[in-house]
């Protein structure tokens, strides 16, 4: 039962990589335990807190990034492009809700990928399958497919140097409010389906001329002119998470200070593995991946090995069943959560359930099935009267052609146009902001059932 950050190590553990120097990867640990915490406790204290009033209804979660970050893609326009379509999102969102959304990207640290087979391959060659750039390189050589701990310095290094630049933007001045307004006004002049968000647009613009004119101004009020953001990953490889768990002086509990939010993957929640285990002893918000495998009996015991004092804000369900079976799935494990009176943020994942393979070979997924288990998802929880709490999105502020559809309608023979992802197929700019507004209707609606007016008002 006691737990330490090194217990997960006597636990059965899966989507290991296969080192071929342990002796070098023990070093390499050991040095990364000298290196400064990526984030300091207090903050993620403070998205624990802002998770809280996610789960009591009174906030929106908004978490998204690249399926996997990779060394080849690290670019400064990289990294403000996905933090911009982000913030564009979070306006939108805040607007339609009538709440504080809680920003927190994939982003800084999401390297590691689980993968369904642990070899790979090709015209009679068998490799080590890729497992993110932290472990080993996509190239399908034997050189690049063996594990290599340097890539775990080499990681922390490109996460340090995302981190400052985010911090930098979230505080700067770039995430001002009137400045994310302003490039929401540009997408919508060149969306085919800027029509449609003309409306909402205009609503928003309103209202900051009603607020200037009554002296609430970015110079007037620092809000207005920064932002709360925080980051996220799987926390998949446990020798650099154990690496990075350290002793909080404030209040003397362990944090990883890797990430402010770590996530335990649908593949490796076992509730005697590994994963569990680590995570269950950091006191950072967790996230926890729920397939259509996971049974209501697995839900209720993993609420009590990872959240046993039911603290508001610790446990966030990121839900992916797929666009066809989230109208199944779902409403039992809410029902099961509610009977445990269990306090968690729901969250929709609607990527990972709707991967499918295009007749010209890509791994994709329609526009239409995202937007499908997204409403979905809000409809099932009106009907069982909880809180659509968050959505979890594959994006990045690109303009990729990796899924289909959207207003753009990127078709199968434009995929190979663009298509970067070292991992999973992600949503584009233009794509993830339709979204945005799609939503927005659906968080309208809730807002409007809770204050007792009609939906059409
Ligand atoms: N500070 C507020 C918030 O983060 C308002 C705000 C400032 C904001 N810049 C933003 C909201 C950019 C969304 C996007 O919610
Ligand atoms: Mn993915």
């Amino acid at each position: 039962m006691a737990w330490s950050p090194q217990s997960w190590r006597s636990k059965p553990i899966c989507q290991v990589p296969v080192y071929p120097d342990a002796a070098a990867l023990e070093a390499v640990e050991t040095r990364l335990k000298r290196h400064p915490p990526l984030v300091f406790a207090g903050e993620a204290r403070n998205l624990k807190a802002g998770l809280a009033q996610v789960t009591e209804g009174k906030a929106f979660l908004l978490q998204g990034g690249d399926c996997a970050e990779s060394f080849a893609e690290f670019h400064p326009d990289n990294i403000r492009d996905t933090f911009r379509v982000l913030l564009q999102m979070a306006v939108v969102l805040t607007f339609a809700a009538g709440m504080p959304v809680v920003k927190v990207g994939r982003i800084a640290g999401q390297f590691a990928k689980p993968r369904s087979d642990d070899f790979e391959t090709r015209g009679g060659v068998t490799l080590p399958s890729y497992r993110g750039d932290n472990i080993n390189g996509i190239e399908f050589t034997p050189q690049s497919r063996t594990p290599d701990p340097r890539r775990l310095m080499e990681a922390y290094a490109q996460a340090a140097a995302t981190l400052n630049l985010l911090r930098a933007f979230a505080t700067g001045g770039y995430a001002d409010l009137h400045n994310v307004h302003r490039w929401m006004l540009g997408f919508i002049a060149d969306s085919p389906a800027g029509e449609q968000y003309k409306g909402l647009a205009q609503r928003i613009s309103e209202a900051l001329d009603f607020m200037a004119a009554c002296g609430v101004t970015s110079a007037s009020v620092p809000q207005l002119r920064s932002t709360d953001f925080y980051t996220s990953h799987e926390a998949l490889f446990l020798g650099f998470e154990q690496a990075m768990t350290r002793v909080d002086s404030t209040s003397g509990d362990w944090y990883d200070t890797s990430a402010h939010m770590l996530w335990i993957g649908d593949r490796t929640r076992q509730l005697d593995g590994a994963h569990v285990e680590f995570c269950r002893g950091i006191r950072n918000p967790l996230g926890l991946k729920c397939g259509p495998g996971l049974s209501e009996d697995e839900l209720v015991r993993l609420l009590g090995a990872l959240n046993p004092e039911n603290k508001p804000g610790r446990l966030t369900l990121i839900c992916r069943f797929g666009a066809d079976k989230v109208a199944e799935k779902l409403p039992r494990l809410i029902r099961a959560v509610e009977r445990e009176g269990a306090k968690v943020v729901w969250s929709c994942d609607p990527m990972h359930g709707n991967t499918v393979k295009s007749g010209t070979g890509y791994k994709t997924r329609p526009f239409d099935r995202i937007l499908k288990e997204t409403k979905t998802f809000f409809d099932v929880h009106r009907a069982e009267g909880t809180h659509a709490g968050g959505v979890h999105f594959e994006m990045t502020g690109q303009n990729v052609t990796e899924c289909l559809g959207g207003a753009q309608a990127i078709v199968e023979e434009d995929l190979r146009k663009r298509y970067h992802t070292h991992c999973d197929p992600r949503l584009n700019a233009s794509q993830v902001l339709e979204l945005a507004f799609l939503m927005a209707e659906n968080l309208r609606e809730e807002r409007m059932k809770v204050a007792g007016l009609a939906a059409s008002a």
